[in-house]
């Protein structure tokens, strides 16, 4: 995994699933009871130990990712947020400049300090092969939650904002990159070896605001870690942004990128991966279709990646119905491919 996301050839491509622990898994929905809520799940160095542990010992995955969630951060800053059945996260909106104030940065450590033991943990317990993946939202991505409060479809009160006051909508921006910046030192400390960084709604802007709002604050990130930690490998995940993949690339500085499914293979193999590692992108309705159909694809991915740098994954995270024998089908396929 570490050779693959430093641009080393390797004999099979590494492989990793994101949301590989989850509600498919049977043993994670027992923990997950046991924890009582999801939030408490993840503030459970223990539990949350377990939960990043179990996919592991099903797959023997070449990586392992910190079992916690982006919105860890608007928690640790103060803003009230739970997790509903069936609704997903639900946060007390804040849509203004002067709504900033209720945002504090002074309980951040003390929060997130079981997030860093789940690390530092981790990095004494997952097998000697495995590479250990630290994780933050990015902050365009973080803050449509912290904005919207809730999922969104269209974005209007988050991109009412951008729009209407671009220099008031930058400070809380410039919060994320900030506390961002802080919670991904202390998981390098702790023993996270790469960082990946979730810009799942990326997408959903237009290309100039695409540079403002998700390639700069990006650089940022990236500069400042590796300032800190010189040579430090961070694959950057922008969801859904098409041919502007290759601006991100060239803008953020990121060692590898995660291909959704969407984006085309042969223009990523001519276009991205001369320049970084790639990742991705089996769609995960494969997953849970499963059979030739699957196996299938993963060649085709396999065929059009294998001459440049590749991490073998999917193109967005594990759905709760994918049958996990269909994990098992792709953990086996993966492992014998060569490159
Ligand atoms: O990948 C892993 O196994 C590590 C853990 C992880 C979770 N969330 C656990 C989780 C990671 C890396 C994330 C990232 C995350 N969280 C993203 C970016 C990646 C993506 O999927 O787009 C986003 C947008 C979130 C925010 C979030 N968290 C939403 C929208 C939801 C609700 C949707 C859902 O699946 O329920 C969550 C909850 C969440 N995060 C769950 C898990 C396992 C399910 C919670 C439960 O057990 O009920």
């Amino acid at each position: 995994m570490l050779q693959a996301v430093n641009g080393e050839k390797t004999d099979r491509p590494p492989f990793w699933l994101m949301r590989q622990a989850g509600r498919y898994l049977p043993e994670y929905r027992a923990t997950r009871a046991e924890a009582g809520s999801f939030l408490d799940l993840c503030y459970s160095p223990k539990l949350a130990e377990e939960v990043t542990l179990q996919p592991l010992r099903r797959y023997d995955m070449d990586a392992a990712i910190l079992f916690a969630d982006i919105l860890l951060i608007p928690d640790a800053l103060g803003q009230p947020l739970a997790y509903k059945e069936g609704e997903g996260p639900v946060l007390d909106p804040i849509r203004s400049e002067s709504d900033l104030k209720s945002l504090s940065l002074d309980n951040l450590h003390t929060r997130l300090a079981p997030v860093y033991e789940t690390v530092d943990r981790l990095s004494g317990s997952i097998p000697d092969h495995c590479t250990l993946i630290g994780f933050a939202g990015a902050p365009w991505t973080v803050a449509t939650y912290m904005v919207e409060g809730r999922g969104s479809k269209d974005y209007v009160n988050i991109k009412k904002w951008m729009y209407s006051d671009p220099a008031g909508f930058s400070k809380l921006i410039d919060i994320l990159v900030e506390t961002t910046v802080e919670y991904l030192t202390k998981q390098v400390e702790a023993g996270a070896e790469i960082i990946q960084i979730f810009d799942t709604w990326a997408g959903v802007l237009p290309d100039n605001e695409f540079n403002t709002w998700v390639i700069q604050p990006t650089k940022r990130i990236v500069d400042s870690l590796r300032q800190r930690f010189p040579g430090l490998p961070i694959i950057g995940f922008p969801k859904g942004v098409g041919g502007n993949l290759d601006a991100f690339v060239k803008g953020t500085g990121v060692s590898a990128v995660s291909l959704d499914t969407g984006v085309s293979l042969d223009w990523a193999a001519a276009t991205i991966q001369p320049q970084v590692t790639v990742q991705g992108n089996l769609d995960p309705i494969l997953l849970v279709t499963g059979g030739q159909a699957m196996v299938d694809r993963i060649h085709h991915i396999h065929q059009t990646l294998k001459n440049g740098p590749f991490i073998f994954n999917l193109g967005h995270g594990i759905i709760p119905q994918t049958p996990p024998e269909n994990v098992a089908l792709l953990a086996e396929t993966v492992k014998g491919l060569k490159n």
